[in-house]
């Protein structure tokens, strides 16, 4: 059965409801307390903010079968046609959640859990009074020095050079290494092309990639769950909180 929801500015938006056994509810993840246990096999942990419809997670999660993957998506149908993808590739090591970043980072990730954390073509609000909007600054880098592990590392890919400088200008930062012989790069060996990636680079547009590792001397904030700000408003987010 559909649920109707109403959304800002788009009157009526139809939920479709995922019935993948990849994709885990809130409900779900509560009851397992822990990401790292809502796989069968334990492995270390990786993630992707903005999954999208899912080309980047299959392939990542097919490189490394080492390694589990969380894929989260504000964006209902973003997460039911990554499922699919799962599913047809009967990809054990790729859980889906519909679910804020900063929310599920704080809310359910224990700190220094995370192997890499990739985050692809992120929204670029490239308006200059939205820009305060982007989800990668200097607040969102301690998160990301919270909860990568040791040697974990962070890879920003964007298409919007002015996003590119202004979170490359955020390093060097204490407690991250930058894996690269340049503030940014235009390509990243072996990193798999997302659907808005490849649809850049289809139409002559350059990638900006930003790949940094987290040194083993971190010391960064300690950041409790409820500390940073987790008011977190969707209206301010990729898709207006809409499905
Ligand atoms: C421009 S799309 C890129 C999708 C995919 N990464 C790709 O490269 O094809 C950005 C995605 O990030 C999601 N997104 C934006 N802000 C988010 C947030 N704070 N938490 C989780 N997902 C978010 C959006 O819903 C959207 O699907």
């Amino acid at each position: 059965m559909d649920i109707i929801v109403k959304a800002e500015k788009k009157p009526i938006q139809r939920v479709i409801p995922i019935e993948s056994p990849s994709f885990i509810s809130e409900e779900k993840l509560q009851q397992a307390g822990n990401p790292a246990l809502l796989f069968a096999e334990p492995r270390p942990l990786a993630m992707e903010i903005g999954c999208g419809t899912g080309d980047f997670i299959i392939q990542m999660a097919r490189q490394r079968p080492d390694l589990n993957f969380l894929a989260i998506d504000i964006y209902n149908k973003g997460c039911l046609k990554t499922c699919r993808k799962i599913d047809e590739h009967r990809l054990a090591n790729v859980r889906v959640l519909r679910m804020e970043a900063r929310y599920l980072l704080t809310r359910f990730l224990e700190p220094e859990t995370l192997q890499a954390l990739y985050i692809n073509c992120p929204d670029p609000w490239p308006k200059k009074r939205h820009q305060q909007r982007r989800l990668v600054n200097r607040d969102f880098l301690d998160l990301v020095g919270h909860f990568l592990a040791p040697q974990g590392e962070f890879v920003f890919c964007t298409d919007f050079a002015d996003y590119a400088r202004q979170v490359a200008e955020l390093f060097p930062l204490p407690g991250f290494d930058n894996c690269l012989g340049e503030a940014s790069a235009s390509h990243l060996e072996g990193y798999p092309f997302s659907k808005y990636m490849r649809k850049f680079r289809e139409s002559g547009l350059p990638l900006h990639f930003i790949h940094h590792r987290k040194s083993t001397h971190f010391h960064g904030n300690r950041i409790a769950g409820s500390a940073y700000p987790m008011n977190v408003d969707l209206r301010t987010t990729g898709h207006g909180g809409a499905p």
